[in-house]
């Protein structure tokens, strides 16, 4: 699809806020799904630039490189922008516009019952320091969504508290500039007549993928995360899986002759149980371990293998647009005016709902240096 046309086939849109480079929490969480599923849905990939200024106001230039990364990450790992529209959320003002409006449709108390808010706040200790921005970016998020009227989300489950307040808004919107019935079920929403879509959130095969390092300071397993340094990049070389795998936690107790030690809460095996394709290799390896019968290197040499043989094709692509930023910016350029074209029309549509269409518009971008 190399039009701005709009496809007939239902939507997806999601997207990552461009903080650094993806990796296997993200491939688990998302990543794979929308790979999946780009031949079904016609799939919008929002990288979302304003959202990464919440947090990271002073470091515009690391926010910049950090985009062409994440493109850089999604192409590796299989978005095929013949058939996908990755996009720049910056680029699309109807977002913004949108978003203005949505912000009326959200109590404030409401807001700040968002249980993700309230998550960040705790663990980037942004204390009482959080900017307006901070709060206004769930408001945002729902506005990258309805923008697009999509069907489907597909994310983590740190999203969901966002696309619970998306589908009140959609409902809200819905029943009061289009006239749908509170009553009308969730799905119907369209064909009774409202503008938006009640989404759908779908979740990848895990949650909340592990990282390499040992519990945190309450006992738990901490999740794979850049800032935690114990993510294993969808951009690391063969070596560096080796490295970052033979000195992964494991089980800190065991003592193969007198504690074998155990499979569950391991991280060796949740990464076995979450990547190795060979179940059985996987089961017996498990009993053996859980006998004292078989070493930790052992089982994690045949990890090594596993994440090679899935990471190093989606870091050969990625070595390959790395030698040209120039098609990367244009497959940007492309899904930008692609996105502009449904982002506008929904737009259009929500203006003349709420009795603002008072003039017509057309954007037209040029393409910078
Ligand atoms: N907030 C999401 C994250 O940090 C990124 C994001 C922005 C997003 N807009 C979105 C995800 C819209 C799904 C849909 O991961």
């Amino acid at each position: 699809m190399t039009s701005t046309t709009v496809s007939s086939r239902p939507r997806i849109l999601t997207g990552d806020t461009p903080t650094g480079r993806l990796h296997l929490g993200h491939w688990v969480g998302s990543l794979e799904n929308r790979v999946k599923l780009q031949d079904e849905f016609d799939c919008y990939f929002i990288i979302a630039n304003v959202h990464a200024f919440t947090t990271r106001v002073e470091k515009p230039a690391e926010i910049r490189e950090s985009v062409l990364e994440i493109a850089a990450d999604y192409l590796a790992a299989g978005i095929d922008p013949a058939k996908s529209t990755i996009f720049i959320q910056s680029e699309v003002p109807a977002i913004a516009e949108l978003a203005f409006f949505f912000a009326m449709l959200v109590p404030f108390p409401r807001l700040m019952r968002n249980p993700t808010l309230k998550d960040e706040i705790r663990d980037k200790k942004l204390g009482d320091n959080y900017s307006f921005g901070f709060l206004l970016y769930p408001i945002g998020q729902i506005a990258d969504i309805l923008a697009f009227r999509p069907e489907l989300v597909p994310v983590g489950e740190d999203q969901l508290a966002h696309l619970e307040l998306t589908r009140e808004v959609a409902r809200r919107f819905d029943q009061m500039y289009c006239d749908v019935n509170p009553q009308t079920p969730d799905e119907d929403y369209v064909k009774a007549g409202g503008l938006f879509p009640v989404i759908q959130p779908k979740l990848g095969r895990v949650h909340r993928l592990v990282g390499t390092g040992g519990p945190g300071e309450s006992g738990q397993l901490l999740k794979m995360s850049k800032s935690l340094n114990n993510a294993i990049f969808l951009s690391d070389d063969s070596d560096t899986i080796r490295k970052k795998v033979m000195g992964m936690y494991t089980d800190p107790n065991r003592k193969r002759a007198t504690d074998p030690g155990r499979t569950e809460n391991n991280p060796l095996w949740i990464f076995h149980e979450t990547f190795n394709p060979d179940k059985n290799w996987v089961a017996e390896a498990q009993e053996k371990y859980r006998a004292g019968a078989i070493g930790d290197v052992e089982c994690k040499k045949k990890l090594v293998e596993v994440l090679v043989a899935l990471i190093e094709p989606v870091r050969l692509r990625r070595a390959l647009y790395e030698k040209d930023p120039g098609a990367i910016l244009a497959i940007l350029r492309a899904g930008t005016a692609r996105a502009n074209a449904l982002a506008e029309e929904t737009l259009r549509l929500a203006k003349a709902a709420m009795k603002q269409d008072y003039l017509s518009r057309r954007l037209s971008f040029s393409a910078g240096s």
